[in-house]
């Protein structure tokens, strides 16, 4: 049994918040902003909405590209850092939003990386026969846990949501093989302190509620491990550089996404990016890529697909797919 992606979809905020607004509020430059990580604007998600409100609008958008109703779907995974409250997770309100019951709905947490490991577990479960149909959503609204005077973090994140609908086949296509990683010892790279466990909201000061990141050192492991998740999935695989067709990266700089193509010997042109739009839309980032290159007619049928993401935990992985 293979797991065939038959169906994209993706929600983007319509508010743009571009470099000259962030201007205003901090002390940046577009050229910095531009230069440093090739983000011209992002989006940002209404202040009466949640990460399962673009989490719902891409999920139904991805099961009518598939041409499925919502009562076909066996199972909903959602990749996210930002759910709407700690719980319950936001695929059970995104199950609840497509008017579904009896079926087993769990949020993801690799942040980042969480679309890469949704597809690593949807894999699994397909090709163990426990599930047919999955609806993979990834979703952040970061932009509700930025701090907008500090220049370090406001520019970089957006908010979106990408779904995808993955369904059992016996045909030759789907994805092939998933490398997660985790590296729990440098979870101070990337944190949002605040509103858990360890600080609780009646215990937190304003500061805590903001992401922190370590921009400079989140930077070198970023590039180290996304070329040893792709050298040792395509080792694993027998594919080599020259056979993928596309790479569908996450996009949180484009120094690293030109860092890693250098790293690998692989062209540019063959790599989507759109971080110019959206900024680092986290576990979406990837599901939006995809449906944008789908969208571009930059895929075709037969096609080798690379996806791979890093992020917070730190996490990181990668995937590939034939289409
Ligand atoms: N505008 C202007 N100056 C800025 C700035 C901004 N928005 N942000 C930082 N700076 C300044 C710093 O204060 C520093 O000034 P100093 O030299 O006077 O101390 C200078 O620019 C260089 O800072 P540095 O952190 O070394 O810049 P950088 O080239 O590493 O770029 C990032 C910063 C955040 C863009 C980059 O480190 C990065 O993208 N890291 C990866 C982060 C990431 O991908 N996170 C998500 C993971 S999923």
């Amino acid at each position: 049994m293979q797991s065939q992606i038959i169906g994209t979809g993706a929600c983007i905020p319509d508010n743009i918040i571009t470099n000259e607004a962030l201007e205003k509020l901090v002390d940046t430059s577009d050229e910095w902003i531009v230069s440093r990580t090739g983000i011209r604007e992002r989006r940002r998600i209404n202040s009466n909405e949640a990460s399962s409100d673009l989490a719902y609008t891409s999920a139904k958008r991805a099961l009518k590209n598939a041409g499925l109703k919502p009562d076909q779907v066996d199972l909903i995974l959602v990749a996210t850092a930002t759910p709407d409250m700690l719980f319950p997770s936001t695929a059970c309100m995104v199950q609840g939003k497509l008017g579904l019951k009896n079926i087993p709905a769990f949020d993801l947490s690799a942040v980042c990386t969480g679309f890469i490991y949704g597809l690593a577990t949807a894999d699994a479960f397909i090709k163990s026969g426990v599930y047919k149909t999955i609806l993979l959503v990834g979703v952040d609204t970061l932009t509700k846990f930025i701090d907008y005077k500090d220049r370090t973090t406001c520019v970089i994140f957006g908010d979106g949501a990408g779904a995808v609908v993955i369904k059992a086949t016996k045909e030759k296509k789907g994805i092939i093989a998933s490398k997660l990683y985790a590296d729990g010892s440098k979870w101070d790279y990337i944190h949002l302190p605040g509103g858990g466990s360890r600080i609780p909201s009646y215990k937190s000061d304003r500061n805590t509620y903001y992401l922190k990141m370590k921009g400079n050192d989140t930077f070198k492991v970023a590039v180290r491990g996304l070329e040893q998740a792709i050298v040792t999935l395509l080792k694993q695989c027998c594919i080599s550089t020259s056979d993928i067709d596309i790479v569908i990266p996450h996009q949180a700089n484009i120094r690293i996404i030109e860092a890693l193509a250098r790293k690998l010997d692989y062209p540019m042109e063959k790599i989507f990016v759109n971080i110019q739009k959206y900024g680092n839309t986290s576990a979406a980032s990837i599901p939006i890529a995809f449906d944008e290159a789908i969208k571009e007619n930059r895929i075709k049928d037969g096609d080798i697909i690379l996806m791979t993401a890093f992020g917070s935990g730190l996490t990181w992985g990668a995937s590939l797919i034939r289409w």
